[in-house]
């Protein structure tokens, strides 16, 4: 008896350095998993998922990652705000992540802002998010990113007169003053705008007004994932192609994983954006052969995975830093001109004084590549910073 205590003792006296340093930190990730949206939710999940099982190895000794995941089944304000509360509170997360949406991200900034809790964004893209808390960083892109250089570019190459359709909420009118402004500041002309619903819109209506005025170009902002295939068939099939209009916008209207479903409707359309699955970089050929190993050879990552995959990274970084022991403050700080040279979309910065990415953005045509759909880039903007805050000079 004496002989077993003793030795329990001297075991549990040997485990003592060990169970001093292990360290589990906790990442509240709060995602679109369930409803229309769901495919969006997914893209980010398996990025989250594959940097996991590459990099989980090279954490520091006895330190963990504990993923705890939350649907907010889309566009729900409420409900991530509630998801968000019982994190922080119930589970006592030490960081936030995820969120396609930018109503959810407005919705979370304050509680993130009370806790004290870095919140990393990986996709929701209104520029004004980043200012909501001081504990928001974002590694995705903003509208304005992808759209003011867009309206530059439309009006520099040979687009006198343009229709701007967006969604009706913040990144649809991020898109839509971001272009108006590098188009118009460079000569072209708005010929009409119209606002569609978020929620179940039907394209045809407006297709059909659109193509009555006749503009060169139109410029559209939906949010990626099935409602790029309805636009892109409502296009195709009022004929606004045949009847000469060019289709352009930020690359959620081509997204990567919807090419395929889009069909010859999308050949030809024109977009900016800061990935292409199609990029012939090193470090993007690795990421979509790994995603291809992964989840089959028929599915591609788009720009949504690419925010989860470069959020992981920054999540990864402040952790092997702090070794495990994760301080709000500290994060931010490690988060601040944090960059990376090897993303797939190319180099990336999370920018020290807004908290928010600089990155390339590449003009892109979708082509017909070896039997499928691809965005093909063609002429790159380096390192382009959130436009709505170098104009207003907003932190
Ligand atoms: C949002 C932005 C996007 O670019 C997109 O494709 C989907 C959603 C958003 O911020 O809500």
């Amino acid at each position: 008896m004496r002989f077993w205590k003793s030795l329990i003792a001297t075991a549990a006296v040997a485990l003592l350095p060990w169970a001093a340093t292990a360290q589990t930190v906790k990442i509240g990730i709060i995602n679109t998993y369930s409803g229309p949206n769901a495919t969006l939710g997914e893209q980010i999940d398996n990025a989250i998922k594959l940097y996991t099982k590459e990099y989980e190895k090279n954490l520091p000794p006895g330190v963990k990652i504990e993923l705890i995941r939350r649907d907010d089944t889309g566009p729900n304000p409420d409900v991530a705000k509630r998801l968000a509360q019982e994190l922080i509170t119930r589970d006592k997360v030490n960081m936030l992540a995820g969120v396609v949406w930018t109503p959810n991200a407005a919705a979370i900034a304050p509680l993130a802002t009370e806790a004290k809790i870095p919140f990393m964004i990986m996709n929701a893209g209104t520029a004004a998010i980043s200012t909501m808390s001081p504990y928001i960083a974002r590694v995705s892109f903003t509208l304005w990113q992808s759209s003011h250089p867009f309206g530059i570019w439309a009006a520099k190459n040979n687009i006198k007169k343009a229709f701007i359709a967006v969604s009706d909420y913040g990144p649809g009118h991020d898109a839509e003053a971001g272009f108006e402004k590098g188009f118009t500041d460079n000569g072209g002309q708005i010929v009409g705008k119209v606002r569609m619903p978020l929620a179940n819109p039907d394209f045809v209506p407006f297709m059909q007004r659109i193509k009555d005025s006749a503009p060169e170009a139109l410029f559209v902002f939906i949010p990626a994932g099935r409602q790029a295939t309805a636009l892109m068939k409502a296009f195709g099939d009022l004929g606004l192609d045949k009847a000469g209009i060019k289709l352009i916008g930020p690359g959620d209207i081509t997204t990567d994983e919807e090419l395929p479903n889009m069909g010859d409707a999308a050949i030809g359309v024109i977009t900016m954006h800061h990935y292409s699955a199609a990029a012939t970089r090193p470090a993007n050929q690795a990421f979509v052969q790994a995603w291809k190993r992964e989840y089959g050879p028929n599915t591609t990552p788009a720009f949504m995975a690419v925010g989860g995959w470069d959020g992981m990274a920054a999540i990864y970084h402040a952790v092997r830093e702090q070794k495990g022991r994760i301080d709000g403050d500290k994060t931010m700080a490690l988060w601040k001109g944090w960059k990376n040279d090897q993303s797939p979309r190319g180099p990336i910065m999370i920018d020290p004084e807004t908290r928010d990415i600089v990155q390339n953005e590449y003009v892109r045509r979708v082509e017909r590549v070896g039997g499928a759909l691809a965005n093909v880039e063609f002429e790159t903007i380096p390192m382009v910073k959130d436009p709505w805050k170098v104009i207003n000079n907003r932190k």
